[in-house]
């Protein structure tokens, strides 16, 4: 962009790339930390950016990903009721189509405790899963899910390919966008895949972002922020096409991206729909970039006067949910346990611990109902009817919810 200096350079295409928005000194957003450690807490700055050449939007650093995936990675994907039905949908519409031949195999990428291989591996089909984070690998393989503890890449995927053959689908969930390195994974896809094959990953949406100012998207391991622009643009580049898209309602709006090799597969309909809606709505613009970055602002502002103007009410107000993306808001908006008193979490590995950065005590959902706060502040917003409906009693109870997505506002 004439007169602007490039911030960092695109791990696609090597382009330039702009910084749009810049979210501060941010800590790892998965590192709970046990409340007597003194261990010197890790911080980088998060800040946003887009390539001038590619459109890919994407973080300008980058955390060494030993950082984030290793043994005590505590998310567990099957947490959430409407997620092991998602996926469970996800494997049956696999077993149906793409692995509906014979002596099917079938590889994902991020496969964590088995939330979708568990419905693979019933069925009787081949299947491996690559996890790096050994806790939740071994959920899976105690699932019966085969599970290798490494990080797909371009020499664990040929390995693969050497002593099992090629696959016929290539799954990433909620894990393409985790990794800085789409060269290697792209050359250990093409190793792997069937000529014919499908290589499919499901990120969330900059579409979905921008429209919703979900700016707590934006963290460590999202490096990449996806739309069918850019997720075309570095298809291309790889040899690949991008032949369907479909837009689906979890983690806040997500895009299920099918990928087959150039020339092997007729792209539908949706693709072109999708890439005119991005182009209508200006979506990979710096225009719109900035004004969502203008928004953000003004949610952090709105926030956190809330927040404040409860506190000097005597309003008891806690949060749901210890998710990754709550790292992004506690630290950019600068909340802590003098505004929110604690964080309520049913992931066993998240409780009696600290939030990353702002030290918010992590407890139980037990304790959200002895007794129900005045407030709760919703981090876990991607999960919202599931939660309000298992937590109905609050709200009859004279609580209230407060959303900052798309705006903050009171429920
Ligand atoms: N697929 C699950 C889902 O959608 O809920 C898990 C998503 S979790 C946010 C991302 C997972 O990707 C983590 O379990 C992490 O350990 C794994 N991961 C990160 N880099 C990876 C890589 N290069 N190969 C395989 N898995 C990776
Ligand atoms: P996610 O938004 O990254 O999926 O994280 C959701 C977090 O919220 C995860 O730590 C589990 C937690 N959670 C609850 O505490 N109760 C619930 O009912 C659900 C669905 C999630
Ligand atoms: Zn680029």
């Amino acid at each position: 962009m004439p007169g602007e200096l490039a911030t960092a350079t695109c791990r696609v295409c090597d382009g330039n790339v702009h910084e749009f928005l810049d979210l501060g000194r941010q800590p790892l957003s998965d590192a709970f930390r046990e409340p007597d450690s003194d261990a010197t807490e890790f911080f980088f700055r998060l800040a946003v950016g887009r390539c001038e050449s590619c459109t890919m939007v994407q973080l300008t650093e980058s955390v060494p990903r030993e950082k984030m995936f290793h043994e005590e990675y505590p998310y567990h994907s099957s947490g959430s009721a409407v997620m092991r039905e998602h996926f469970a949908g996800t494997a049956r519409r696999f077993l149906a189509t793409e692995l509906a031949v014979p002596d099917p195999f079938i590889v994902e990428m991020g496969c964590n405790d088995g939330v979708m291989l568990s419905t693979i591996q019933r069925a009787g089909v081949r299947h491996l899963g690559f996890e790096p984070s050994g806790r939740v690998a071994e959920v899976a393989r105690a699932a019966g899910v085969r599970v290798r503890t490494a990080f797909f890449e371009d020499s664990t995927a040929a390995q693969v390919r050497e002593a099992e053959g090629p696959a016929q689908v290539i799954f990433a969930a909620n894990t393409m966008c985790h990794i800085p390195y789409p060269d290697s994974i792209f050359r250990g896809v093409d190793a792997l895949l069937a000529p014919d094959g499908v290589f499919v990953f499901e990120d969330p949406y900059l579409g979905d972002l921008v429209a919703k100012t979900s700016f707590d998207q934006i963290y460590d391991e999202h490096f990449f922020l996806f739309s069918a622009h850019s997720v075309r643009a570095m298809a291309e580049h790889y040899g690949f096409e991008l032949v369907d898209v479909e837009r689906l309602p979890v983690h806040g709006g997500e895009i299920r991206y099918t990928l087959a090799r150039a020339g092997r597969r007729t792209p539908s309909a949706a693709v072109a729909d999708l890439l005119a809606e991005e182009d209508a709505r200006g979506l990979s613009g710096m225009a719109t970039l900035r004004g969502f970055a203008a928004s953000v602002m003004r949610v952090r502002d709105d926030l956190v006067e809330l927040l404040r103007r409860l506190r000097t009410d005597g309003s008891r107000v806690v949060a749901y949910g210890a998710t990754a993306k709550s790292a992004t808001v506690t630290n950019f908006c600068d909340i802590g346990p003098e505004l929110v008193s604690y964080v309520c979490d049913s992931t066993p590995a998240k409780q009696h611990r600290l939030t990353p950065g702002k030290h918010i005590p992590v407890r139980p959902p037990t304790a959200f109902r002895d007794p129900y706060p005045d407030y709760a502040l919703l981090f876990a917003w991607n999960h919202a009817d599931e939660i309000m409906a298992n937590e109905e009693e609050f709200r009859r109870s004279g609580g209230r919810w407060i959303s900052y997505v798309p705006n903050v506002r009171v429920l």
